[in-house]
């Protein structure tokens, strides 16, 4: 299928006629006008092949400036697919297009366009040379040009595509004949035990077998694509590991007739990719191709390890404008250059290579001989990106020098575990280990991975630790995190934080530290620490924010949007630290800048390719404040001279300043769909079936375990049985047992107006917090919800009586009750402070003011429109502050009235909503959907009920309107991974559901009706 799509009658098209005629008129006074609409045009193309376009593309040819061609189409591994020239329309076109020629322009793919005339070259001749005044023939020409293909590189184009589509095939094939050899041939069991046991020790302790396997797979898939596609059989014996790694694969293949013929099964595979290379000898498109196997090989076949490693190929404009920036502040800070002797360069997650053969490109060629034999570094964990690093940065070297070197200057190893005494995998890997630990590192550059920690235990997949002897987690827990004052710190341990600390760490005293990473950092609530310690550390900070993040903006695509097509948000960021005297204070400045939120990555990519410098971008300077935050724009001052509702300190029991003493996080079980049902029995059944596995495996563990398991990999994990977190399995590793009690299950506040049941024992819920405080034994209490700190997406509050879950209505739920008990129900406290009646008292002027007003007083205030809008930003970060407004009372009135329509909404009448009825009479509900208008809720085939009002969405709650959370959560669903089937339907009352609908209208529409009469009131502290 083409992946043309552009029709005449489309919006581009249209405009660049609308944009003819107006401008036009005989006389093309504005033709730059005319240009950018046609411009749109190729770039709407360009899209549709995710290719995208870069204006004033330079054509380097030897001993000459580069030639400047208007633009080119580049694809996804920068290569140019076209060019385009615009002239003007007195031009002769003809001419314009000979005079290029003679001057070098290439004759492959290019479009020489005038408003109403195009002649488009290719391959050497005219493919077309007409008026463009008719639409139809505009999108001809346009799809003659993209559509255009090299004459071998359409057979290359799919081969490559259909080689990439089996690598998961063929490295499942290779792991088959390693494992049948691990099985019928002990001289390579032997090897393989030995080999194993050297990667364990060098490269990471708790490499599993299967890890090993892997290794052998990377080695068998790259050995042959260098050797037959890259015509480089030296491959292996000149490089160190590959030589090593041989003598194992030496003694699986010994059996076999030789290496092709034990690898013949995989040959249909390699046929068409090798037939197709042997027409191309440019590395650029080889070596393309290996940026998709490296990918493909990880996202396809392994995808824990592409998780945990952060397998992702960086983006050409993105390494560019990194080396650029790079080499600017050398100079402009530092009188200084990449070329320059004594400024060593680290890359240490080198992936494929493509910032050092980036760094090379920038440097002299005179000076490159010495840079490349003693002071550009990498280092990489991963074997099949190891030896394609090696490749392509000797391969860079050879076409710059004309003579082949081998590159010294990378080490396959862990950066954060780069141990000088053991012996690192090969004597010459050691060797090259320890020259790197003694080069005094200038310059970091590079991208490394980003991911917080595996979603899910049962997956198995943890970032690895590094906690010993200074190791980089010890270092962040004794700086980033000691200085951060939140609650939850566990974005401290992505693998991001840790290469800026170690980074931060390896320039000393002084350098530049360039890295792409995860953007959390810059706004992340318990970044606050890293923050500080950044300024502390750095003198200047650039970071140019590239967005993406579809949690925070979901009207985002990952695929679109993102740079790397990830969800996560990504900023460049350049860190310069200067030479100081010990006693000089660092007075660090930040320089900000954010792309536009909606610009796809094409125009992310864009940017950064017409950026030629850092002086170029207009920096905002940011002004953190003493929190340490740096984006407080949208913050309203005296924010933090209002009344906490809550503080850590108070709850502590070290201060008393606030209106609740205490405060718990929503239930968190981990395991939502086995602790959470609608269903009494279903849970009971689930809970029984998983603590008999759970007991079984712990048994196992006590009797069968040898001394070098880990419970991690011991315990089963088939998502049908059981879901694991890390507390239960701490639990299994010392041996305790679970024990079922049905009176642990209580009815609990799953979302807004959904009750479940839920099984609220200790062993089996992640954290309970002091919910079994608030409400022991599944007791009723009346307690406010709101958003946890954070980066929250949007702010509300509600009233519960039940327990509430983590993620109820808003993100990581906070729940303040009105009264707290012991444990077991006794000893019932209110649980607003002593010091809150006494201000409210003084402040008001009025002793009869009570605890249950100031609760009441509270709710009204949380629902307040101008509260909201005022303090938005700073209601996303942190716990609301509460100011004593004038009109006490109403607010106390209002805020009841709220709460009692909150709490009791089963209790509420159904708004009057009309009911068209079809056929036999059935109440059960699988899935409801609102029509387009939303003035319709279609409830199952027999019922449609109609006429709901406006009001009813104006109501939210985090994400969703009221009653869409109803739609949402009342259907019957499966879980993925364990299989539960959840049905809210009630065999007990089968009428629950539509009267539910009719009462969370009447709900909302009350609760619109309340928030307009708090609007009238102010909420200025008086
Ligand atoms: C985001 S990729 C780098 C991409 C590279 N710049 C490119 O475009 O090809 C990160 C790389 O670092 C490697 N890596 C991850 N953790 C590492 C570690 N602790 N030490 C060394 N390399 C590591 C991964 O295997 C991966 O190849």
């Amino acid at each position: 299928m083409s992946n043309f799509k552009l029709k005449a009658t489309h919006a581009p098209v249209k405009a660049y006629y609308e944009t003819l005629e107006r401008f036009g008129r005989g006389k093309f006074d504005n033709e730059g006008n005319i240009r950018r609409a046609f411009e749109t045009l190729l770039e709407k193309c360009a899209r549709g092949y995710e290719w995208f376009l870069v204006a004033e593309y330079p054509i380097p040819r030897t001993g000459r400036n580069p030639l400047k061609v208007d633009a080119a189409v580049l694809d996804a591994f920068n290569l140019p697919r076209g060019y385009w020239e615009a002239k003007d329309e007195k031009d002769d076109l003809k001419a314009e297009m000979n005079m290029k020629f003679a001057e070098g322009y290439p004759r492959t793919n290019i479009l020489f366009q005038k408003p109403t005339h195009a002649i488009l070259f290719q391959d050497g001749r005219i493919e077309f040379d007409g008026p463009i005044t008719d639409p139809e023939k505009l999108v001809d020409v346009l799809r003659l040009f993209f559509e255009w293909r090299q004459p071998h590189q359409e057979d290359w184009d799919r081969a490559v595509r259909e080689f990439s589509e089996r690598i998961p095939e063929i490295a499942k094939g290779a792991m088959t004949l390693i494992a049948g050899e691990r099985k019928s041939n002990p001289a390579f069991v032997a090897r393989f035990t030995a080999f194993a046991e050297l990667c364990r020790e060098s490269i990471n302790p708790d490499l599993k077998d299967e890890a090993v396997e892997e290794m052998l797979v990377q080695h068998l898939l790259t050995e042959r694509i260098f050797r037959r596609i890259f015509d480089n059989p030296e491959f292996t014996r000149r490089n160190v590991i590959a030589a090593e790694i041989e003598k194992v694969i030496d003694s699986l293949t010994k059996k076999h007739f030789s290496r092709d013929s034990f690898l013949r099964d995989l040959d249909p595979f390699y046929k068409a990719i090798e037939e197709a290379a042997a027409t191309t000898e440019s590395y650029t498109e080889k070596q393309a191709f290996l940026n998709k196997v490296y990918e493909r090989f990880f996202q396809g076949f392994n995808q824990k390890q592409a998780d945990t490693h952060g397998i992702v190929y960086t983006p050409q404009p993105i390494v560019d404008f990194m080396v650029r920036s790079v080499e600017e502040v050398l100079k402009t800070e530092f009188g200084r250059s990449l070329s320059d002797k004594g400024v060593h360069i680290l890359d240490p997650f080198v992936g494929t290579g493509n910032f050092i053969t980036r760094v090379m490109k920038e440097i002299r060629t005179s000076s490159l001989p010495h840079k490349y034999k003693e002071e550009l570094h990498c280092n990489e964990v991963m074997l099949l990106p190891y030896y394609i690093a090696s490749m392509n940065i000797e391969h860079a070297y050879l076409d710059r020098v004309e003579e082949y070197e081998p590159f010294e200057g990378i080490c396959l190893a862990d950066t954060f575990d780069m141990r000088a005494q053991v012996t690192m995998f090969a004597e010459t890997n050691t060797l090259r280990i320890r020259r790197q630990r003694q080069a005094p590192i200038f310059v970091v550059v590079g991208n490394p991975p980003y991911n917080v920690s595996q979603e899910n235990e049962n997956d198995n997949n943890k970032n690895r630790r590094y906690r010993k002897d200074g190791g980089v987690d010890l270092r962040i827990a004794e700086t980033y995190s000691k200085s951060s004052n939140a609650m939850n710190k566990n974005i401290l341990n992505d693998p991001y934080v840790k290469a800026i600390r170690w980074a931060s760490d390896r320039i000393t005293p002084e350098g530049v530290v360039a890295l792409v990473t995860n953007n959390g950092f810059i706004d992340g609530l318990a970044a606050d620490g890293m923050r500080m310690h950044l300024q502390r550390e750095y003198d200047e900070i650039f970071i140019i924010d590239l967005g993406g993040n579809v949690r925070k903006n979901p009207k985002l695509s990952g695929t679109t949007h993102n740079v790397f097509g990830i969800q996560v948000g990504v900023s460049i960021n350049l860190f310069v630290r200067k030479r100081r005297n010990a006693i000089e204070q660092r007075d660090c400045k930040i320089n900000y800048f954010a792309t536009d939120e909606f610009w796809t990555r094409q125009q992310k990519c864009a940017f950064l390719e017409s950026t030629p410098s850092l002086k170029s971008i207009e920096w905002r300077t940011l002004q953190p404040n003493l929190q340490n935050n740096w984006l407080i724009e949208g913050t309203a001052s005296g924010f933090e001279a209002l009344i906490p509702i809550g503080s850590q300190e108070v709850k502590t029991g070290t201060a008393d300043a606030s209106i609740f003493r205490d405060f718990s996080r929503g239930a968190e079980t981990t395991r939502d769909a086995w602790s959470f049902n609608f269903s009494l029995g279903t849970v009971a059944a689930n809970i029984r079936k998983m603590i008999g596995f759970y007991n079984s495996e712990v048994v196992r563990w006590l009797t069968e375990r040898t001394t070098t398991d880990r419970i991690d990999s011991f315990v089963g994990s088939d998502d049908t049985k059981i879901k694991w977190c890390s507390k239960l399995k701490k639990s299994a590793e010392v041996g305790t047992k679970a024990i079922f009690q049905e009176d642990q299950i209580a009815k609990a506040m799953y979302r807004p107006f959904t009750l479940m049941y839920l099984y609220f024992e200790d062993t089996l819920t992640h954290r309970r917090g002091r919910l079994p405080w608030f409400f022991p034994s599944g007791m009723k209490n009346a307690a406010i919800t709101v958003p946890g700190p954070g980066n929250r997406q949007s702010f509300g509050g509600f009233a519960v009586e039940l327990i509430p879950a983590l993620d109820f209505a808003f993100e990581k739920t906070q729940c303040f009750p009105f009264y707290t008990y012991d444990e077991d129900g006794t000893n019932r406290r209110e649980n607003i402070t002593d010091w809150a009646l006494g201000e409210f008292r003084k402040h008001y002027g009025e002793q009869s003011i009570s605890k249950w007003d100031i609760f009441h007083y509270t709710y009204g205030l949380l629902h307040h429109p101008e509260y909201r809008t005022r303090y938005a930003a700073n209601l996303k970060r942190e716990l609301p502050r509460i100011p004593m407004a004038p009109d006490f009372k109403r607010y106390a009135e209002i805020g009841a009235a709220l709460m009692k329509l909150h709490i009791e909404y089963e209790k509420q009448a159904e708004y009057p909503l009309e009911r068209r009825e079809t056929g036999r009479l059935n109440w059960r509900v699988e899935k409801m959907a609102l029509s387009k208008d939303k003035t319709q809720l279609r409830y199952n085939e027999f019922l449609t009920l109609s006429g709901i009002p406006a009001e009813a969405y104006e109501y939210r709650l985090g994400n969703r309107s009221a009653l869409e959370w109803v739609v949402d959560q009342y259907r019957v669903s499966t879980d993925k991974r364990s299989g539960i089937v959840n049905d809210p339907n009630r065999e007990d009352d089968p009428e629950y559901i539509v009267r539910l609908i009719g009462q969370v209208v009447t709900v909302s529409v009350e609760t619109v009706r309340l928030v307009k009469e708090l609007a009238a009131l102010s909420i200025d502290q008086v």
